[in-house]
This record gives C-alpha cells, sequence and structure tokens, in this order.
C-alpha cells in the first residue's frame, strides 16, 4: 500500500516562560493508505500534539512531514491551509462548530471554504447525503444546540467528509460521549475507513483503539511500541481484540 502520511525525526518544542519543553523527540513512523491508526499514551504525552504537527496545523521544530508525497514543512501558509481544507478531515473531542448556523450549514463550511464553483444547492445535497449515511438527516436544519452529543459528533464527522479529504485526523472523538455514542461514533469511522479514508485519531480508550488496525503508544514525547490488529471488521472478535490490548498496553503500565 502507498504510504500516505511519512514522518522523519520529528521534534516539537514549545517555550513557555523561558523554558524549553521538548515535547516530541525524534518520532517517526509511516502510516499507509486504508489504514486506521491509534495514538494512545499518558496525558501530557504528546499525543496532540503529534496529530496537530503531522496535519499541518502547528508548525515543527525539526524533521520532516511528508503527506501524499509532499513535505508539508516546505510549503507556503496557503498551499498548507488549502491541502488541510481539500486533502484532510478533523474531528476534535470539543465539537467545534459555529453557534449561529444550524448542523448543515456547520457541515458544508469547508465546501463553501473550497469555492469550487460548487453551486449552494449541491453543497447542501453532498452535506445532506453525508447526514443521510450517518443516520442524522432529520436534524439537519436543527440548532446546534438541538442536537445530542453523538448526533453532534456525527454532524462533526460529515464535516470532516464534505471535501472527500484522503485522511482525517481525530483528536479523542469519542472522548465526551458515553459509550453507546461512542459505538455509533466508531462505526461511522470504521465505516468510512473501509470505504477508504485513513484514519489517524487519538484515544484513551481500549475499545475504541480495539477497533483500530494499528496502535501507537506514545510516552514522554517518544513512541515506545507498536501493536498491529487485523482490520475491524462486524465479525471480528472485539472481546479478543480488547483482551489483547489491554495485555500489551499493561507492559507500558496502562
Ligand atoms: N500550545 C502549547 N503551548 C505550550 N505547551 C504546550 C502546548 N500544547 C501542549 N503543550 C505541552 O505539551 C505537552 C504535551 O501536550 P499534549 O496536549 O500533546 O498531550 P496529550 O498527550 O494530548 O495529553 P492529553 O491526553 O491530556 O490530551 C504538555 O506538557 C503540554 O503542557
Ligand atoms: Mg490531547
Amino acid at each position: 500500500m502507498k504510504t500516505i502520511l511519512s514522518v522523519k525525526d520529528l521534534c516539537k518544542t514549545y517555550i513557555v516562560n523561558k523554558r524549553q519543553n521538548n515535547v516530541l523527540k525524534n518520532v517517526s513512523f509511516e502510516i499507509s493508505e486504508g489504514e486506521m491508526v491509534a495514538v494512545m499514551g499518558p496525558s501530557g504525552s504528546g499525543k496532540s500534539t503529534l496529530l496537530y504537527s503531522v496535519s499541518g496545523m502547528d508548525n515543527i521544530t525539526a524533521g520532516t512531514v511528508e503527506f501524499d508525497g509532499r513535505d508539508i514543512g516546505k510549503m507556503k501558509k496557503r498551499e498548507l491551509a488549502r491541502l488541510r481544507l481539500l486533502d484532510m478531515g478533523f474531528v476534535f473531542q470539543q465539537m467545534l462548530m459555529l453557534k449561529n448556523l444550524t448542523i448543515i450549514d456547520n457541515i458544508i463550511l469547508p465546501a463553501c471554504q473550497a469555492n469550487n464553483g460548487r453551486k449552494r444547492k449541491e453543497r447542501v445535497e453532498a452535506g445532506e447525503r453525508l447526514m443521510h449515511k450517518l443516520g442524522i438527516i432529520d436534524v439537519a436544519d436543527n440548532d446546534i444546540n438541538e442536537v445530542s452529543g453523538g448526533q453532534l459528533q456525527r454532524a462533526c464527522i460529515c464535516r470532516s467528509m464534505i471535501n472527500d479529504p484522503k485522511m482525517i485526523f481525530a483528536d479523542e472523538p469519542t472522548g465526551a460521549l458515553n459509550s453507546s455514542a461512542s459505538n455509533e461514533v466508531m462505526s461511522e469511522l470504521n465505516r468510512i475507513n473501509s470505504e477508504g479514508t485513513t484514519i489517524m485519531l487519538v484515544t484513551h480508550d481500549v475499545k475504541v483503539a480495539a477497533k483500530c488496525s494499528r496502535v501507537m503508544y506514545i510516552v514522554d514525547g517518544d513512541i515506545c511500541g507498536e501493536y498491529n490488529l487485523e482490520r475491524y471488521s462486524e465479525n471480528s472478535n472485539l472481546r479478543e481484540r480488547e483482551r489483547c490490548l489491554a495485555n500489551w498496553l499493561m507492559e507500558f503500565g496502562w
């Protein structure tokens, strides 16, 4: 499979009050097209920083990040913004949506920003198709405070998919959800992945990571282990996957 994300010797340092915090230390890894990779690790280990650094949301201190064969560190700001808008999708724990827009208008916002000559009607239709797929078409015209947490997160996934990205980056996409809403969101992410979109997600939840095809464990800004699983499908033995993963995580004191 073709490599979609290639990270070499990535370092990220924050300087706060003149003190240097080396958050990522020579991190290297690759993700192939079609993979679904979970990043786990203790709080403060650098998981979110890693996700934002490799997706061009945050600048890096040293090393290289290539997305789809392009070195994002060498891109001009506008070019990188365009890459993020068109080829990447983002889902966060805090479901960032604009309060004065309806759900459908939030979902099609990145399509409006893409300014690709599509008419509003076509964008709305594309948004509605996604909402239909994710089972939230009924709340298209609701305000964002008129839906459940699970519905809102599924709307965020629709928004992340509206420009048909090659890869989705998700930072604790189920972190604010109860277990049934978390399951709903994961089954959508699994489906999107099975249709070809590569996914990298950060999670604290073994149940979520067990539905991925690879788990990277990060401690103190360093990847200290990787665990490979078979691609998850509805027929997979989830309990067994969770058990094996939990056993592996115990090595790290999880
Ligand atoms: N914008 C920032 N400015 C300065 N320091 C930061 C910034 N963002 C993160 N850090 C620091 O970088 C380190 C790693 O933070 P990060 O948010 O990546 O951890 P995390 O693994 O995602 O943790 P959690 O599981 O709690 O979300 C922490 O020490 C944090 O204080
Ligand atoms: Mg985090």
